[in-house]
């Protein structure tokens, strides 16, 4: 999947090299790169505490780098902070409402808050732009998660801004919910919105144009999810047949195996060095009732090796 607009040529709508953050003495974020085109869906994974929203926050100067440059929307993220804040969405990973306010008043309120001009029709587009308006008088505290996440991206976009930071937008939304939001985010992006967003969720990495894997503060790879896997360099072979979870305990852990995990009646066999976990199921392979071939590693398979390697890297 491509962005399909002339993105290549437009300037990047973030541009950060060598990003620093520290807390006290510990480095949360570490000389992170990153470079999201104009009007593409940009998704970021990585384990909980691996600095995904102190990335996010650097981006939209809400923090400072100790090391590090760049532009969002063009504007330097050191000195522009002000002005990239009027030109940014960001949706935080714990968002709140006024939960005895409907839809509507919540919205309101918002564009009060924020002084906007032209209060009224803001909040009618808003409203239209993500399908809220038959409910625009339902309370907010009464609404299904899915419903408030996307009351959330109303707020957001209330400003009209260039570029989407939604921080673990669809945590804890039910799998219809979460599809349709990303319906959504399509749809914003559509209108030309650039979109960067943090998740857990590999059917979410699947539905943006480029992903980026961060571990313990370490930009790990970016690419598109084809161009992720196949840099990996990781070996997969598929085993198929019964007793699976006897040959997963007997696999784990043998020289050239890096990775088993088992998915219902198959198991996924990792590796960096093809020969030696070829070598290792040689003897299971002998067996009639198994079948093993090569497979693609999945996302996951890719991203829990990464996180093993970073693992590694930090001790
Ligand atoms: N304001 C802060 N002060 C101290 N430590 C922080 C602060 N914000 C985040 N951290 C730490 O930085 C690390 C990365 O956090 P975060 O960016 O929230 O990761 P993620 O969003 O990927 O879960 C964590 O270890 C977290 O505890
Ligand atoms: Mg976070």
């Amino acid at each position: 999947m491509t962005a399909d607009n002339s993105a290549a040529d437009a300037s990047p709508a973030i541009d950060v090299r060598g990003l620093v953050k520290r807390f006290g003495s510990k480095i949360v974020v570490d000389d992170v790169s990153i470079r999201v085109e104009t009007g593409e869906i940009y998704g970021f994974l990585g384990p909980n505490g691996s600095g995904k929203t102190t990335t996010i926050r650097l981006l939209c100067g809400l923090l400072t780098p100790d090391a590090g440059e760049g532009t969002c929307l063009g504007l330097d993220i050191r000195r522009q902070s002000a002005a990239i804040k009027r030109q940014v969405g960001y949706m935080t990973q714990k968002f709140s409402f006024w939960e005895d306010l409907s839809i509507a008043e919540n919205l309101d309120f918002v564009a009060r808050m924020y002084a906007l001009p032209d209060r009224r029709r803001r909040v009618v587009e808003a409203l239209d732009r993500l399908g809220l308006s038959n409910r625009r008088t339902q309370l907010a505290g009464e609404l299904s998660g899915g419903w408030k996440q996307r009351l959330a991206l109303a707020a957001c976009i209330l400003h009209e801004p260039k570029l989407l930071l939604l921080d673990e937008p669809t945590a804890g939304v039910d799998p219809k919910a979460r599809r349709e939001f990303w319906d959504e985010i399509h749809r914003l992006a559509g209108e030309g919105l650039t979109v960067l967003v943090s998740t857990h969720y590999m059917d979410e990495a699947e539905r943006c144009h480029r992903i980026a894997y961060i571990a313990y503060g370490t930009l790990m790879t970016h690419g598109t999810v084809d161009q992720v896997i196949g840099g990996s360099g990781l070996h997969t072979r598929l085993v198929a047949g019964d007793g699976l979870h006897r040959i997963a305990a007997a696999l784990d852990g043998q020289p050239g195996v890096e990775m088993v995990a088992v998915f219902g009646s198959r198991l996924h066999v990792s590796g960096i060095d093809a020969t030696a976990l070829d070598r290792v199921l040689a003897p299971w392979a002998e067996q009639p009732e198994l079948r093993i071939t090569v497979t693609e590693p999945t996302l996951e398979d890719v991203f829990i090796h990464l996180m093993n390697r970073s693992t590694d890297n930090f001790r």
